[in-house]
């Protein structure tokens, strides 16, 4: 091979390598939002989805949710529980968490719920933390009820470590007592926020030194209909006033059935933005351009400002009433007019005081904005025109990232490019979820790309083992070093490719829909696929400006399976190149750094292999296979190397 030093090409954009988050999986409430208690206001379709009553209601009459004299309109249901005249035994009611909860030994929660007295003697609750076999891991009674609404907060310690804990309020005395907003969260959290993220899972996140973020999907922007999109304003403000609404990923199916998964938006957009710079990623939000999922109802908003009960002049839908809007597209151009304005106005302007009230006055810099997510096609273009350029005149510094089809083997140029490009989109986002092998093959696919149109945000893609979804699709060795593989493709064209993000990117052990999935947890641990730690390593070295690499005579990219591509890193003066060895045999190669000043006599490595191409990683063995270090000696400007069978390596050599 010869990688031509003293030739640097396209600069490869510093926030080439990101992440797509999408609340699928469990991602957001059970994953990264940390909140152990499930339907804490009782607002999931005023039932009890999480709850049950202790003793299975032997002791209470009543075990309802009202709705008469709420805490407040926003948040107008609530648990109204009566004892049983003459029972015995403990009456009161228990939250399951996300498939339990996870505490652990001396970790500390915050626990808070309202608390209102009816007739009758109940003066307080007794909460406890109960592990899996009923075990008693640490209460804390809460007295002092009165008959008003009433905040009542404590500190609930557990006195060792379960994943699958629950918690359970027993009632102090007969009669009636209504409860609201119950929550129990983690004192540990991220940057140690009241309101913050799961500190592993963050971690790794931050490990990766994304470039971007992208939230918060996915489908789930679309929603199944409309009335059910992702709708940002409804999730910033008081937490508590945050109404949960169904996920677009709330599915019954044979080993994956997930009946009880809706969004309670405690994970919401200022946290979002803040996730974003806690991790120095840029945010990427995408918005609903007017249409519903394609894979449901495909339901399409009026152009304009046709629609009966929506449009900027029309009167507010009543608060969190998700249905009761009908909206034209007006309604979606100003929610991303608006959405510019909380991320970068002045505080002094409306929605940037919104931003300032939550306690982030300097603004979260927004530079990009997604406009849809897979749709494309005659109804797509109708609508993302009028919106971007709304978006364009009045913020002509966003990038737009719009939307385009899946499209392993869809004509690229066809689907994405063409009127996009007129209309000035700066990114078509393609997604591919394809077996392994068409990621090897596909290593060339920007090869010939235009390079005057729309850039490429290559906004998810994952290889594939077996059916999505399935528990044998699994993230296998095999399925990361073929997108390592065809990663080098990706680097190689970083002129027309300016973004990447695997996805998804979270997956919980016992509440997943999708597979394969970058991270996986469960409700206290975490680990990171072989496809993350691809990922990573392409992330932290992605350098700064291609360099050509000739492969050898008569050979292209990929041919015998061996890939490559390389950068120059100026800040650090070296050149990386990867190396994906996609065979059972060592690989003996030798590299020419041609038109190289000097070199430093020692290089690094950073490579993952295995022999076993179905090799995993679990929680059980989280880094089975993750990148080893080592250094090597260069001696003269041709250096020589053996890659591992099936391997990926990064070597970095100083060179001027
Ligand atoms: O990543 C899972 C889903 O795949 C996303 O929600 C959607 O955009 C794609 O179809």
């Amino acid at each position: 091979l010869t990688v031509q030093v003293n030739k640097p090409g396209a600069a490869v954009n510093k926030n080439m390598y990101g992440l797509f988050f999408e609340d699928i999986n469990f991602a957001a409430d059970g994953g990264l939002y940390p909140e152990l208690v499930k339907n804490k206001s009782f607002e999931i379709d005023a039932r009890l989805i999480g709850w049950k009553a202790l003793q299975g209601a032997a002791n209470l009459d009543t075990y309802a949710v009202r709705n008469e004299q709420p805490i407040s309109t926003s948040n107008s249901h609530y648990v109204r529980l009566t004892t049983r005249n003459g029972a015995s035994g403990e009456a009161g009611i228990e939250n399951e968490g996300f498939r339990g909860m996870g505490v652990k030994a001396g970790g500390e929660c915050t626990l808070s719920f309202y608390a209102r007295r009816g007739a009758g003697s109940i003066n307080g609750v007794t909460a406890s933390l109960v592990g899996e076999k009923g075990e008693d891991l640490g209460q804390v009674a809460l007295t002092g009820f009165t008959n008003e609404w009433k905040q009542y907060t404590a500190v609930l310690k557990s006195s060792s470590t379960h994943n699958k804990a629950h918690l359970k309020l027993v009632l102090n005395g007969t009669g009636t007592v209504d409860l609201d907003v119950v929550s129990l969260f983690p004192k540990d959290t991220w940057n140690k926020r009241p309101n913050g993220l799961r500190t592993d899972l963050v971690q790794l996140l931050k490990d990766m030194k994304p470039g971007f973020l992208r939230f918060p999907g996915g489908c789930i922007v679309e929603g199944r209909t409309l009335s059910e999109r992702y709708q940002w304003k409804e999730t910033i403000g008081d937490v508590a006033a945050r109404l949960p609404m169904i996920n677009r990923w709330n599915m019954e199916f044979k080993h994956r059935s997930t009946p009880d998964y809706y969004q309670s938006f405690g994970l919401g957009f200022f946290e979002y933005f803040q996730l974003s710079e806690d991790i120095g990623a840029e945010p990427l939000p995408i918005l609903n351009v007017g249409m519903a999922c394609q894979f449901n109802s495909g339901e399409l908003a009026p152009m304009g400002t046709a629609s009966t009960k929506g449009g900027p002049n029309a009167p507010a839908a009543a608060p969190h009433d998700h249905a009761a809007d009908d909206p034209s597209l007006d309604v979606f151009i100003q929610d991303a007019l608006d959405l510019i304005e909380f991320a970068n106005g002045p505080a002094s302007s409306p929605w940037g005081a919104r931003r300032a009230a939550m306690g982030h006055p300097a603004p979260f810099n927004l530079k990009m904005l997604g406009i849809g997510n897979e749709q494309w096609g005659p109804q797509y273009l109708e609508r993302y025109e009028p919106f971007a350029k709304a978006v364009k005149a009045k913020y002509p510094q966003i990038e737009i990232v719009s939307s385009a089809g899946p499209s392993p083997d869809g004509d690229l140029f066809d689907k994405a490019s063409k009127r996009l490009g007129e209309l000035k989109a700066e990114y078509v986002d393609e997604h591919y979820y394809a077996k392994a092998d068409w990621f090897r093959q596909n290593v060339g696919r920007y090869d010939n790309y235009a390079r005057t149109g729309p850039k490429i945000f290559a906004g998810e893609y994952a290889a594939q083992s077996g059916a999505i979804g399935s528990q044998d699709n699994k993230n296998t060795w095999d399925c990361a070093i073929s997108e390592a593989a065809f990663m080098t493709g990706l680097e190689r064209n970083a002129d027309v490719v300016g973004m990447a993000s695997y996805a998804p990117l979270f997956a919980h052990v016992d509440a997943w829909q999708w597979t394969p999935d970058m991270i996986w947890f469960d409700n206290l641990n975490s680990y990171g696929s072989p496809s993350y730690y691809v990922q990573k390593m392409y992330a932290l070295n992605k350098g700064t400006k291609v360099l050509p690499v000739t492969m050898p005579a008569g050979a292209k990219n990929g041919t015998d399976n061996l890939f490559a591509s390389a950068v120059a890193d100026e800040p650090t003066g070296e050149v990386v190149m990867k190396l994906v060895n996609y065979s059972t045999s060592p690989r003996p190669v030798s590299i020419n750094l041609a038109g190289a000043k000097g070199l430093g006599k020692t290089g690094r490595a950073q490579t993952m292999a295995s022999a076993d191409l179905q090799t995993q990683n679990s929680l059980t063995e989280p880094k089975k296979l993750a990148p080893q270090e080592s250094t090597f000696a260069v001696k003269g400007a041709t250096l020589t190397y053996t890659l591992a069978p099936n391997s990926f390596t990064v070597l970095r050599v100083p060179a001027k």
